[in-house]
């Protein structure tokens, strides 16, 4: 059986994330930062908690894990104090923002690369408010920032994955109906997963680097 490894995994897109890969037949090691029993009930394989933001939560997680990952899914993610105005951005917020969603995607590849397997795929679940052409309307200034950080951690990691065949997906999930995304969002927590399931199957290590969204559709940085 495949392995794969859910950051997040406790609600939202994370915990489908685990729904699903357990139905597709992984082992999933699935870190949470607060204890779901939704979480513990579908996951086929291991439940452990997971701070991204600290290094020591990181490498106790991954310390756990066995030898070889075939799956990563980069989920953890904050949204930002959504500002309306430069005045009113907070920096301590900004910075925890960055920390969880730019530097923890970075701490995890930093302490699980030894385990990634020969033809491994990782998904880091970015934003299109990452992108710099479809910033129109601006605002969400930490979170816009924070994903395109990680866009760019991710693309700067990218040819020193492919030496080791691993491959890297930088996945848009689409406006998602979960407490993030609010209850007035376009897509469901099922079609969202199920979307980026397929797009995750479908991937090869000639498209890596691609951003691209929850239906295959490529996006512009
Ligand atoms: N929903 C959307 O429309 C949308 C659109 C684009 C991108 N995304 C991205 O999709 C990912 C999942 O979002 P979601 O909609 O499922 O959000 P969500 O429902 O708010 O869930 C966020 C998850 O991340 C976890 N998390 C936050 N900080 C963490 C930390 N420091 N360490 C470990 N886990 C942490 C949360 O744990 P706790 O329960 O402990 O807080 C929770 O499990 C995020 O990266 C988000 O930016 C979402």
């Amino acid at each position: 059986m495949p392995n794969a490894v859910v950051t997040g995994a406790n609600r939202g897109i994370g915990l489908e994330f685990v729904k699903q890969l357990s139905k597709a037949g992984y082992n999933v090691y699935a870190g949470y930062r607060t204890f779901s029993q939704e979480m513990e009930d579908a996951c086929n394989g291991m439940i452990q908690p997971l701070d991204v933001s600290q290094q020591h939560s990181v490498d106790d997680f991954t310390t756990n894990l066995p030898s070889s990952i075939d799956l990563l899914i980069n989920n953890a993610g904050v949204a930002d104090g959504r500002w309306q105005s430069i005045e009113e951005i907070d920096d301590n917020i900004a910075l925890e923002v960055l920390n969880i969603n730019a530097v923890g995607p970075v701490r995890m590849m930093k302490s699980i690369s030894e385990k990634l397997s020969d033809g491994a795929k990782v998904v880091m679940i970015t934003s299109l408010m990452a992108s710099m052409e479809d910033c129109k309307t601006g605002r969400s200034y930490a979170y816009r920032a924070s994903k395109a950080a990680l866009n760019m951690f991710s693309l700067a990691m990218k040819n020193e994955l492919k030496t080791r065949n691993i491959s890297l997906l930088l996945m848009h999930p689409g406006w998602v109906q979960t407490d993030m995304g609010g209850p007035h969002a376009e897509v469901s927590v099922v079609e969202s997963v199920e979307g980026m399931m397929k797009q995750i199957g479908e991937h090869s290590i000639e498209n890596t680097g691609i951003y691209m969204d929850f239906q295959g559709n490529k996006l512009p940085w």
